[in-house]
């Protein structure tokens, strides 16, 4: 039996670090269950392997619930399950409580009592967007591509002779943060009427989908998960990053932590890969370069060709997808280029645990008793 169901709290508490790999979240309870307390919604799943989406659920509606406590801790346990969820039409939904629902989100799943809702690090930065009716929020993140650009002035230009690689734009949110995002929140007000899709692919399936020798081999690494922009906008912009960032331990501007390839999510208690690949890993630590380079275009190209571990959100005017980053990778669709109207959102982040990996936990597919092949 997993040994984090059988303890109060979650991960190898009597073992110790391997690799420099933290091996359990003492404050953390163990692996949660869901209760049914969501029984009476009307779902579907987006494909077999990940996503669901609730195409009539308002988000305000479990919020205000008598059970509210209970069915938002399994909507935490649902997301971490799926991957990611969908709702549409949240046209009442405020900032307010869309931060209150992200942040309970995280606070009824065990997050550490000290994290709360992530500060983006350039928060001040003069080119960040307002929220439609001026104001700002310093834990909302205002999606919009046009800013995009501005802010991000200091990056390298693409080279504008070849098409774009986008499998960059796969990423875990704040993996640049000792204490990384558990639970994103994303509400797109207005979008155009095609294009700006976000993909989400499941990290629990890739790491099933590795050779049991390699996923051994896997667990034994950490990759360093370097953004140094923000602190170069932040130099250019004359202004001091955010600090604390959501958690004590998200402080300062190094922005160059070291996370664990392989990860177990703290709700399922399963594995999956988690800092294997994405925007903002910068190396695999202790191999040598082409070692490196080989380990990130594997997780890459599986994840690029096995489009049956990706769930597609065809956004519409008010929906929402909230994920949970410890167990997807995410990627926006940049081609909204293309078309007329614009594509802008509000995104609110939980504060999740320091990344570790229990040993002893099991992958999805051989906690559910689902087949390898
Ligand atoms: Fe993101």
């Amino acid at each position: 039996m997993h040994s984090s169901t059988e303890g109060t709290t979650n991960g190898t508490s009597n073992g110790t670090a391997q690799h420099n790999i933290p091996n359990s979240c003492p404050s953390c309870p163990a692996p949660l269950k869901y209760s049914g307390s969501l029984d009476h919604l009307r779902y579907f799943e987006i494909t077999p392997i990940i996503g669901r989406e609730y195409p009539d659920v308002k988000v305000t509606d479990i919020l205000n619930a008598p059970n509210a406590e209970e069915q938002i801790r399994d909507v935490a346990v649902i997301i971490s399950e799926r991957g990611v969820v969908f709702f549409r039409d949240q046209d009442n939904l405020n900032i307010a409580d869309q931060k209150k629902f992200c942040d309970l989100l995280g606070k009824l799943s065990g997050r550490p009592e000290d994290h709360g809702l992530h500060v983006h690090p350039i928060y001040r930065d003069p080119g960040n967007l307002t929220l439609p009716d001026g104001t700002t929020d310093e834990n909302i993140y205002v999606i919009n591509s046009e800013a995009q650009k501005k802010i991000y002035k200091t990056m390298a230009r693409r080279a504008p002779t070849e098409p774009r690689d986008l499998s960059r734009e796969w990423h875990s949110d704040s993996t640049f943060e000792n204490a990384p995002s558990d639970f994103s929140f994303l509400k797109m007000e207005e979008t155009p009427p095609h294009g700006g899709d976000t993909l989400w692919c499941s990290g629990y399936e890739i790491y099933d989908r590795m050779s049991p020798s390699y996923r051994s081999y896997l667990e034994t690494l950490t990759a360093t998960c370097a953004q140094p922009v923000f602190k170069s906008a932040a130099e250019a912009g004359k202004y001091e990053v955010m600090s604390p960032r959501g958690s004590p331990l998200n402080i300062g501007d190094d922005f160059a932590p070291s996370h664990p390839v392989v990860r177990t999510n703290r709700i399922t208690g399963w594995k999956a890969i988690f800092a294997g690949v994405g925007l903002h890993v910068t190396k695999i630590n202790d191999v040598y370069s082409y070692e490196d380079q080989m380990i990130r275009e594997y997780v890459m190209r599986l994840i690029t060709r096995n489009h049956d571990c990706i769930a597609r959100m065809k956004w519409t005017k008010n929906a929402a997808a909230i994920w949970n980053n410890s167990c997807v990778w995410h990627a926006a669709t940049p081609d909204t280029h293309l078309v007329n109207g614009n594509r802008t959102g509000v995104r609110a982040s939980s504060i999740g645990e320091t990344p570790y990996l229990d040993p002893n936990s099991k992958s999805r597919r051989e906690a559910l008793g689902i087949p390898i092949v």
